[in-house]
């Protein structure tokens, strides 16, 4: 049973999909098609249609993602927020998304910056420490807002070390938000926010970077919770639009698991025995970036032998030896949008005859659950059925001696400890606070990905699987008739993938 505001949130989510016309756009936010005009020819914070033409589009924010498409974005929100609204009985209204921080690996050597991707959803900037705000202008209702960013002042001393940053003419022009302020104005600008009735739409458990909220939020949300005035969060809103993909996102969705499939099949090929994991991984790892992905979309699992059986193995230093499966669970990032797929396979280009009798088995099951994946059911629908046909085919291989067989579904869940599959997007495990009970919907994406994990100190298990762990992934665009496997160039069938190993 859906609840009833996930009901009214996903049907304003439908009604806008509809409505969200781009002619409709271009009046409401006057932004014409050839934009950007202002655009500064020097280098920016990231790359702009000026500095890198091999990128951006004239009009593009982020590569194949175009000022209109932010624009939209942010109205639907502010739409959903006046639906939510309509019961506070507030007209004015204040959304506040952070950045993320720069981290540092040690003392002041940073991590390669990540932006939040809440906040990137919605106006595409990738510097740190910005804040976007989002606001009722008076006299004006909803969804009329205005949008401003506010971002790190230009700073000769600190683009020595750190590169250009866009700077407020440069935010503006690149993004097409309505304006653009040093951060140190932020506070002076909030306080026209200040008076009761208006409510603060914002996410601070946990803030998402905890010096701007320190600096800047806290004591306006410490004295907004004092108050009459609500604070309410922002986040779940935001991930439901995520949720449905827009045809542009489609196409940077298809683009990333292209880049994994190719990048998965050249790891293959490129397969020896005995063979070292962390070659495997940076093989993988090169193959995505030289196809043009961004950088991988999270620590890749290369887990050759019993090491399968670790799910979250990311230590990748280990040799493979002949007559061991190695997991590969790995994906691409591909301007702001990922991939998430694992195949697994023998390094010495032959599967035993357990290893193909199990392989073989958990393909059939995840061909079952793809077909499974159209509007109206849901990923734990998917989950129940997975765990079933799973507990057959565990029985039907041998896998279970006869004396343990009688609590099958408990003994799935030891041999299979995780879900089918979650929602993909911006995040590997994207919007993560939407439930998987939901009904899938055409423009959602999915991993569907079955694995079963057999510990070679299992004595529950048929000595014969003892050590093997496989699991086969691939994402999955939900459509209104036939679903389509974004992963599909990703070589699955036991022979393709024996023939692969062999090609020499
Ligand atoms: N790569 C993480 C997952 O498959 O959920
Ligand atoms: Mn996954
Ligand atoms: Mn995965």
């Amino acid at each position: 049973m859906i609840p009833q505001t996930v009901r009214n949130i996903s049907s304003a989510v439908k009604t806008l999909r509809i409505q969200g016309c781009i002619n409709c756009l271009y009046k409401r936010f006057s932004i014409m098609p050839s934009g950007q005009k202002s655009l500064p020819t020097r280098y920016l914070g990231q790359p702009s249609p000026f500095t890198h033409p091999h990128l951006l589009k004239t009009g593009e924010v982020t590569p194949g993602l175009t000022q209109i498409e932010y624009a939209l974005r942010r109205h639907k929100l502010l739409s959903l927020v006046q639906k939510e609204a309509e019961t506070l009985g507030s007209s004015d209204h204040a959304i506040i998304l952070l950045s993320h921080p720069t981290y540092y690996m040690t003392n002041d050597i940073p991590f390669s910056f990540h932006q939040n991707t809440n906040f990137l959803y919605l106006c595409g900037f990738q510097e740190p420490d910005s804040i976007l705000l989002l606001h009722t202008i008076p006299g004006m209702s909803l969804p009329s807002h205005k949008a401003v960013l506010f971002v790190p002042r230009r700073n000769k001393n600190q683009e020595l070390w750190d590169g250009p940053r866009s700077g407020v003419d440069g935010a503006v022009a690149l993004t097409g938000v309505d304006e653009a302020y040093n951060m140190a104005e932020f506070r002076q600008y909030l306080q026209q926010f200040k008076d009761e009735g208006c409510t603060l739409w914002y996410d601070n458990e946990p803030p998402v970077h905890s010096v701007l909220h320190s600096d800047y939020l806290q004591p306006f949300v410490d004295m907004k919770t004092k108050s009459k005035n609500v604070v309410k969060p922002v986040r779940v809103l935001v991930q439901y639009l995520r949720l449905i993909k827009s045809d542009t996102e489609i196409e940077l969705m298809k683009m990333a698991a292209k880049i994994t499939s190719e990048a998965m099949s050249s790891t293959m090929f490129s397969t020896t025995s005995p063979v070292n994991e962390s070659y495997l991984c940076a093989k993988f790892d090169f193959e995505c970036r030289a196809r043009g992905a961004d950088l991988l979309a999270y620590p890749p699992v290369v887990a050759g032998g019993n090491r399968c059986n670790t799910l979250h193995y990311v230590k990748n230093n280990q040799l493979v030896q002949d007559g061991e499966l190695v997991l590969l669970d790995g994906g691409c990032e591909y301007s702001g949008y990922v991939s998430d797929v694992t195949r697994t396979w023998p390094v010495n280009g032959r599967f035993t005859t357990p290893q193909s009798e199990l392989y073989q088995a958990i393909l059939d099951v995840q061909k079952s659950c793809l077909s499974l994946c159209v509007p109206g059911i849901s990923l734990e629908n998917i989950y129940a059925f997975m765990l079933n046909h799973l507990g057959q085919k565990l029985k039907d291989v041998g896998v279970l001696q006869e004396k343990c067989q009688h609590d099958i579904y408990k003994t799935v869940r030891r041999y299979c400890p995780h879900h089918v599959g979650h929602y993909l997007g911006m995040d590997v495990h994207d919007t993560p606070d939407i439930s998987r009970s939901i009904a899938l919907q055409p423009g959602m994406v999915v991993t569907i990905e079955p694995g079963i994990y057999i510990p070679e100190n299992d004595t529950s298990a048929h000595p014969r699987f003892r050590g093997i762990g496989i699991r086969i992934e691939d994402d999955v665009l939900i459509m209104d008739e036939e679903p389509v496997i974004l992963s599909a160039d990703c070589p699955n069938e036991l022979p393709e993938v024996e023939k692969i190993l062999n090609y020499h």
